[in-house]
């Protein structure tokens, strides 16, 4: 994972519902939609309760990730905020505040916590399935293969959430030992050992850490690439050319805050006497 910096966040609160729109250009819907199409969650929950509370250890806090994280959850109707204490105490008081959910990150993970479902919503993964859903909007009913470039948490996530849409994958890593621990959980996943010729992808999905890896030569007027990896691993010649969904954090985000919502939802009327 790349640590974000404040250039890469810094216009995201303003230019959401700009952003939005563009999205829903490419995929045909808007984040939202796709997020909650991940967690099968037809309808828009009650705004639940949301703290993001930031946290100080390792590198520290960067600035302006906890107001970016708080305007994605108000674009998706979360009632957000941020609180004023960091860490441990940051914790108490968004509880004491009514917050059900709390987004934290730190230097290695990024997660949001349901207080009451004891749901756990990682951004890792959900960043990769929500981009994979986002390519699975843009295909339809076709069923071609996707190239998925990078096997860690994003790629390995939004691998096995194609596969188990039916989608054939092909995945490759110039690591072969985060290949090798891949896991495949059925469906049609097949690891790579030599670096594929991208042009013979239509459907291309960027979980790398390399900058400008797909060129214009490697893509055609009709390639789409989902793109979470960062920095954009697209060159600028290239995306005048493709189809290109990528933003740094407003999908993830957003699939976090479903996948917390959804299992609150279905817990809801759970008795737990
Ligand atoms: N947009 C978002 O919201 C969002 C959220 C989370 C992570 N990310 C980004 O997504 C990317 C993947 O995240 P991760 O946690 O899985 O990262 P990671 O660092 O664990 O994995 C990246 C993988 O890419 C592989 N790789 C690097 N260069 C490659 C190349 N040229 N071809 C093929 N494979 C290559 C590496 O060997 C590594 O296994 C990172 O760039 C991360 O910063 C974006």
């Amino acid at each position: 994972m790349s640590r974000l910096v404040k250039d890469d966040i810094k216009s995201i609160s303003g230019e959401i519902e700009a952003y939005d729109l563009r999205f829903k250009e490419q995929t045909g819907y808007f984040m939202d939609e796709v997020a909650r199409k991940t967690v099968h969650l037809s309808d828009v929950p009650l705004p639940y309760r949301t703290a993001v509370i930031s946290v100080t250890s390792g590198l520290g806090v960067i600035s302006g990730f906890a107001e970016a994280v708080c305007a994605i959850l108000r674009h998706c109707s979360a009632d957000a905020f941020v609180t004023k204490a960091s860490d441990v105490d940051g914790i108490y008081e968004g509880v004491m505040k009514g917050a059900d959910i709390l987004f934290l990150a730190d230097d290695a993970r990024f997660v949001a916590l349901s207080v009451s479902a004891r749901a756990l919503a990682e951004n890792g993964e959900c960043t990769g399935v929500g981009f994979a859903e986002a390519l699975a909007c843009c295909m339809g009913c076709r069923r071609e293969k996707v190239l998925v470039l990078g096997a860690s948490e994003v790629g390995g996530a939004a691998a096995a959430y194609l596969a188990g849409r039916g989608i054939p994958v092909d995945v490759f890593d110039t690591n072969p030992n985060v290949l090798r621990g891949m896991k495949i959980p059925g469906g049609k996943i097949t690891k790579l050992d030599a670096a594929p010729r991208l042009r013979e992808y239509r459907y291309l999905y960027d979980a790398t850490t390399a900058a400008d890896l797909i060129t214009a030569g490697d893509v055609r007027g009709d390639t789409v690439i989902a793109a979470p990896g960062m920095p954009r691993g697209i060159t600028e010649e290239a995306c005048r050319i493709a189809t290109v969904i990528h933003n740094p954090l407003e999908l993830g985000v957003i699939a976090m805050y479903y996948k917390c919502a959804s299992i609150m939802e279905s817990r809801k009327g759970e008795c737990d006497c």
